[in-house]
């Protein structure tokens, strides 16, 4: 049987509730990652009072809209071609956790979230990974994420479009259980 999301609430840390200040950085080229990376953060948020910032990894000097974006995606992240990000406003090393989230693109990492490990991601104190997806690809994206961040992630989840749309009970237990396990 599943084990039930514990409340943050009720888990005390040297006698009080332990308040993380959390980073969630994301990067989503049609809006799913998004999605998550927005529900990842009010759960937080309601877990325990977390001080919970959102911020979008945004590429610079690329257009992935429309097919040729979508092809252009697929090839940069085939040949691991590198990819151009504006520098973040928030610096990882200030949070307690960071949490990384991104499409999986050709059965890894994409480019920008792969940028945005190495450049950043390193800085941060603790991990946790997320992706979303069509069918497959979450352990190799995952793995390079951890490669490139040089740490080991305290929880990964990964989505698939399908649950996006269609499994919100089991969607939200998802998110409820990724957020316990990353406050543990
Ligand atoms: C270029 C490209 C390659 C993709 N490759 C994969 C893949 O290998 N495996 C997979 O499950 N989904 C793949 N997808 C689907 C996306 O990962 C999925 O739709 C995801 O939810 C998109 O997230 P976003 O809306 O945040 O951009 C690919 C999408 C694009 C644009």
């Amino acid at each position: 049987m599943e084990k039930p999301a514990e409340s943050a609430r009720s888990r005390p840390f040297n006698g009080k509730v332990k308040v993380l200040k959390i980073l969630i950085s994301f990067y989503s080229r049609t809006g799913n990652t998004r999605n998550i990376a927005a529900r990842i953060g009010r759960e937080f948020e309601d877990n325990i009072e977390n001080e919970v910032v959102v911020e979008e990894i945004k590429e610079s000097g690329v257009d992935r809209g429309g097919v040729s974006g979508y092809v252009k995606a697929g090839k940069d992240a085939l040949s691991r071609r590198r990819s151009e990000i504006i520098t973040p406003v928030n610096n990882p090393g200030n949070f307690d956790l960071v949490v990384i989230g991104g499409p999986v693109w050709a059965w890894t990492v994409s480019p920008p979230v792969s940028t945005y490990c190495s450049d950043y991601g390193v800085e941060a104190i603790k991990v946790a990974f997320f992706c979303c997806m069509g069918g497959s690809g979450a352990k190799k994206t995952f793995s390079e994420m951890q490669k490139l961040c040089k740490k080991i992630p305290l929880e990964v989840i990964s989505f698939k479009d399908r649950e996006l749309k269609t499994e919100e009970i089991i969607l939200r237990k998802k998110i409820q259980n990724f957020v316990a396990a990353c406050q543990e």
